[in-house]
């Protein structure tokens, strides 16, 4: 039987990454080239700074991808490339390097849109069951989205304001934290007590929405009006609070979302679906309220941005005929 293999190339922010897979569900390779600790001493992701990054990177990548996995480009079927949504300057760098080897080596070229590369990361451990709902949480999203099948997305509901992975970053600037500060906030709140409670945004509300700057603002106040009066707060229970109030409206909303779509299974994907927290409350909720729905969350290392889940994504489009050519752009703002 003969191999089919995709080679895929992820820079929508601060990853750069070159994965090859093999029959959407095997990983040969995955490299990621983070720039973390760039950004760090910004507080966030510099837009130019992830350009150079990509560019320095991308190359090396690539070639460490095609040697860990063991093959060469003879081997492969088509080279996949997130198109969107990210930075513009970010994604160009991937296009074209995927362009380029598209076209030195004759092979077909699929664009992937990287929010639908993250809930196919939950591939590599489950096998899909549709109708799908996926809770996609991540620095710039935050959505639920119906999967009626491979490839197709119909999002029932999403943020009307902050991403949950921006509320762990902007609660943890305030809290005098390290960006990316949501792995580091999770560790805390298992350390701490949710004693202030703060708002469960929009959980009562008939809809599928999301808010999260409420909850920022009302941390942010707490914060400030305590070291007005010249008291610290406690790290652990700040952590503990605002992760509560987090994860009580993303499982509260998922939970409803799946009941009433009627789902066989539920993905939680994205940056935030790493968080240990929302994982095993997620399960717990699930396991009493829907116990026949089955919850997929992608592996740990698979959670954050990095280009095999794009080849994993990759694979369907080409089932489609959803193929690109030489005039692929970057879409900056692109939905699923
Ligand atoms: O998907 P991702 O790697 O990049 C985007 O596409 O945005 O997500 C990054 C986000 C960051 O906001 C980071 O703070 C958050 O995921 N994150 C977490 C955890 N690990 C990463 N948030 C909460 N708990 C975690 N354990
Ligand atoms: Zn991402």
């Amino acid at each position: 039987k003969e191999r089919k293999l995709i080679l895929a190339v992820e820079s929508s922010c601060d990853e750069t990454s070159v994965a090859v897979v093999e029959d959407a569900t095997k990983i040969l390779s995955n490299i990621v080239a983070s720039q973390v600790l760039s950004h760090k001493r910004f507080g966030g992701v510099v837009p130019e700074v992830a350009s150079r990054h990509h560019v320095e990177q991308i190359i090396f990548c690539m070639e460490e991808a095609l040697e860990e996995a063991g093959v060469d480009a003879a081997d492969l079927g088509a080279v996949a490339v997130t198109f969107g949504p990210g930075l513009v300057g970010a994604l160009l760098i991937g296009i074209t390097a995927a362009k380029a080897f598209a076209w030195a080596h004759q092979l077909p070229l699929i664009p992937v849109n990287h929010m639908a590369g993250h809930i196919y990361a939950a591939q590599f451990s489950h096998q899909l069951e549709f109708p799908l709902m996926a809770l996609l949480v991540s620095g710039g999203h935050t959505e639920l989205v119906l999967m009626p099948e491979h490839g197709e997305y119909q999002i029932i509901g999403e943020t009307r304001d902050d991403a949950a992975g921006e509320a762990y970053d902007k609660v943890g600037r305030v809290m005098g934290l390290s960006y990316p500060s949501g792995k580091e906030i999770d560790e805390l709140a298992h350390l701490g007590e949710d004693v202030y409670h703060f708002p469960r945004a929009m959980l009562k509300e008939d809809n599928y929405d999301f808010s999260f700057s409420g909850l920022k603002s009302a941390f942010i106040n707490l914060v400030h009006n305590a070291e007005q009066r010249g008291q610290t707060l406690d790290k652990k229970d700040l952590a503990a609070s605002f992760q509560q109030s987090v994860i009580d409206v993303l499982v509260g909303k998922t939970v409803r979302a799946c009941e009433a779509y009627q789902v066989k299974q539920l993905v939680v994907a994205g940056g935030v679906a790493a968080n240990k927290g929302l994982r095993t409350h997620m399960a717990a909720v699930m396991s009493e309220r829907l116990p026949e729905v089955t919850l997929v969350i992608p592996e740990l290392k698979l959670c954050g941005d990095n280009a095999a889940m794009i080849g994993a994504a990759a694979f369907v489009e080409a089932d489609k005929q959803r193929f690109a050519d030489g005039h692929l752009n970057a879409v900056p703002g692109a939905t699923l």
